[in-house]
């Protein structure tokens, strides 16, 4: 009796530390979203829908940037929202009725979400990389049953003929190619052929109904934008100490870079903007290639991207290390339309009184400088032709709503772009472009500027820019 109890303990305590020699180099970061919140977000669907239909989501397709050489795999918000899976050509059903699942040759499972992941292959994960595969899948994700993604096409077919009435899934559309293409097969033949046969199986989409779970940030996920843009603002503030007239832009773009890295993001958000003079006047430039002169007004848009979720933050800064007076102008109106938009957030409050706000103050401001003739209508579109903001998330461009709710987070990024010879303008404000960006949390008392702690006031800027940051120092 004792030596069986000893043997029982010896087993049990041995297949988990098998598990963990193949499954501790698969993620090493310890900050992840936990996989109880993915459990929950699945749950949370599976409520949405009811017993009687069955959602399928898939991951986004590996695209190719030139010759054999893939851009970085990135996956789709919505799939990696349910999922946290990073992997490419992996689908998800999710049935709350419960589905049959043949998990391999001697069991088959109930269950009531299917992970399908890419098979170990050890040759190929020589080349391109660790797979979860089912194992990891179940144990570091929480999915309740992975299998292999060659799986699905029974698995759908069961769930469709398990006498669901609603089948949640997006259409496969031509920019959705390679691998992942030919395991949506069945699926693409399942619409196809419900166009042309009077189905009762209603298709509906399944992105809409996550998108609105995606609108108010969970506490975790307010965590990973905190810390998205707590790195930017400090990339932000060391651009400002390291940058010397005839640096050339794309050095800026390295210092974000590398400060984003530096700080455990793993990408940024979205290319890097840094435009000097003429090119601070195009919203999203990016080639960054031009050579900084001592009078420009550099304008960096640039953020991280922290655990999938993405920053969104602008500084505009003189060359030179102080503005000039016409820059200080255009800068002071910018600052005082997102100090008016900024004071406006707060819950349950409406977006266009936020986007007012800001607006009255740039239209009174470039009429009062007189480029504009006057301060009524839209003509100060013509040197602000953008929108006041967005949310972020998982997306720069996140999912949001109209009215303001706690767990939110808007942008606030006003701005003035006067392009070389603009009809009308004097010419001393030719190829100044201000933008000034900030994350913005509504909280249940009002809002907090996650982004405060890179300067915006034009002293505090030029104070910082006295000091020497890491960016200038020469490469040896
Ligand atoms: N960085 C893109 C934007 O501000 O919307
Ligand atoms: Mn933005
Ligand atoms: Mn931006």
């Amino acid at each position: 009796m004792r030596s069986l109890t000893i043997l029982l303990l010896l087993t049990a305590v041995s297949l988990p530390a098998q598990q963990n020699v193949s499954l501790k180099y698969l993620q090493y970061d310890t900050d992840l979203i936990t996989p109880a919140e993915y459990k929950q977000r699945r749950d949370s669907v599976m409520a949405m829908i009811g017993p009687d239909a069955a959602a399928v989501f898939y991951a986004a397709p590996e695209r190719m940037r030139n010759g054999d050489v893939d851009y970085l795999y990135r996956q789709a918000d919505n799939f990696y929202y349910l999922t946290g899976f990073t992997e490419p050509n992996a689908l998800l059903i999710l049935a709350p009725k419960g589905v049959r699942v043949k998990v391999n040759d001697s069991t088959t499972v109930t269950t009531k979400e299917v992970l399908f992941v890419p098979a170990k292959n050890p040759d190929a994960e020589a080349w391109t990389g660790r797979r979860f595969g089912t194992e990891g899948a179940m144990t570091l994700l929480g999915v309740q049953t992975a299998v292999n993604n060659d799986k699905f096409r029974q698995v759908f077919n069961t769930v469709l003929f398990s006498g669901i009435t609603v089948l949640y899934a997006q259409s496969v559309t031509s920019d959705v190619s390679g691998q992942i293409r030919e395991l949506l097969a069945p699926l693409t033949s399942y619409i196809d052929g419900q166009k042309r046969r009077n189905s009762k199986v209603e298709l509906r989409d399944p992105n809409a109904m996550v998108h609105t779970m995606r609108i108010i940030k969970s506490k975790q996920e307010i965590d990973m934008l905190r810390k998205a843009t707590t790195i930017s603002v400090v990339a932000h503030n060391q651009a400002m100490m390291s940058l010397e007239p005839g640096m050339f832009e794309y050095e800026v773009q390295a210092l974000y870079e590398y400060s984003f890295q530096r700080q455990g993001a793993e990408y940024y958000g979205y290319p890097c903007i840094n435009g000097a003079a003429e090119n601070s006047v195009i919203l999203h430039y990016n080639t960054n290639r031009k050579r900084i002169g001592p009078n420009d007004i550099v304008l960096s848009d640039c953020a991280a991207e922290y655990r999938g979720y993405s920053s969104d933050v602008t500084r505009s800064y003189p060359a030179g290390g102080k503005f000039t007076k016409e820059q200080k102008e255009i800068y002071t109106i910018v600052l005082n339309a997102a100090n008016a938009a900024i004071a406006k957030i707060g819950p349950g409050v409406p977006w266009s009184t936020v986007t007012a706000a800001a607006d009255s103050v740039i239209a009174q401001g470039l009429f009062s400088l007189g480029i504009i003739p006057e301060k009524e209508g839209m003509g100060f579109k013509k040197y602000y032709n953008h929108s006041l903001g967005h949310p972020v998330g998982l997306n720069v461009h996140d999912v949001g709503q109209s009215v303001l709710q706690p767990g939110m987070l808007y942008t606030v990024e006003p701005g003035i772009y006067i392009p070389e010879n603009s009809p009308g303008v004097d010419p001393k404000y030719s190829n100044i472009g201000i933008r000034i960006e900030d994350v913005i949390l509504v909280t249940e008392s009002g809002r907090e500027n996650l982004s405060a702690g890179s300067p915006r006031e034009i002293a505090e800027i030029e104070t910082l820019m006295k000091k020497k940051g890491i960016g200038n120092q020469p490469l040896k």
